[in-house]
């Protein structure tokens, strides 16, 4: 129910509160590794943490500020995509990812956010997409490559982890420059 098939075994669906427990097991397999490339804030600890992830994305949400979307393969929970934030008023977005490892691979991602640009330029009107990682996340850096995005500029020791600051990239693509495949 309110699916959208991404392969023969994957779906897109909304990921809300009531999904806490689901969303604790993926980042249980995943914490460590998308640690370094997210926001720490989304790397909730316990059906607690996430239930409070879930919970500021929902009332995002009902802001039409930001929106979370989960990627089930085989009926598992393992990652999503999301509007970091969205904003009607200046038609600017920006979207995100993860994959718990097992996942990572199969183009589940880069189908996922075809979707969320497709919304995004030909539903919700908005004029630009961004996305942001650290330069040397080459996979994440992969994605926006093969979402057609363009690199837009480097900001540099922007990112800090860990005791450490690293670069990161903006990449960006105009409503004019989409085309779903
Ligand atoms: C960023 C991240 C989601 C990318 O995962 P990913 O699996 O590489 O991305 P996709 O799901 O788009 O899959 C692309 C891979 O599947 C392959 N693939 C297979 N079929 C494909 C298809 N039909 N379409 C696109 N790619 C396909 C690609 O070749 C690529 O594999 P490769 O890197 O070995 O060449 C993942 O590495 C991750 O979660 N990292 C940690 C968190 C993070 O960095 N988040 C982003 C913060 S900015």
């Amino acid at each position: 129910m309110f699916a959208i098939p991404l392969t023969e075994n994957a779906e897109l669906r909304t990921l809300d509160p009531w999904h806490a427990e689901e969303f604790a097991a993926n980042l249980d397999r995943c914490r460590e590794s998308i640690r370094p490339w997210v926001g720490a804030a989304f790397v909730a600890e316990g059906v607690d943490g996430a239930r409070a992830t879930l919970t500021r994305y929902a009332e995002a949400r009902a802001k039409d500020a930001a929106r979370l979307y989960g990627i089930w393969r085989d009926g598992t929970l393992v990652g999503g995509v999301l509007f970091v934030s969205l904003s009607v008023k200046t038609g600017v977005c920006e979207i995100g990812c993860w994959l718990e490892p097992a996942a990572e691979g199969n183009g589940l991602v880069t189908r996922a956010c075809r979707e969320l640009l497709d919304w995004a330029f030909g539903e919700r009107g908005m004029h630009r997409a961004e996305w942001h990682c650290r330069a040397d996340n080459a996979k994440s850096a992969a994605v926006a490559e093969r979402l057609g995005m363009t690199l837009e500029g480097t900001t540099r020791e922007s990112w800090p982890f860990d005791g450490a600051r690293y670069d990161s990239q903006i990449w960006g693509v105009l409503t004019s420059e989409w085309k779903k495949p």
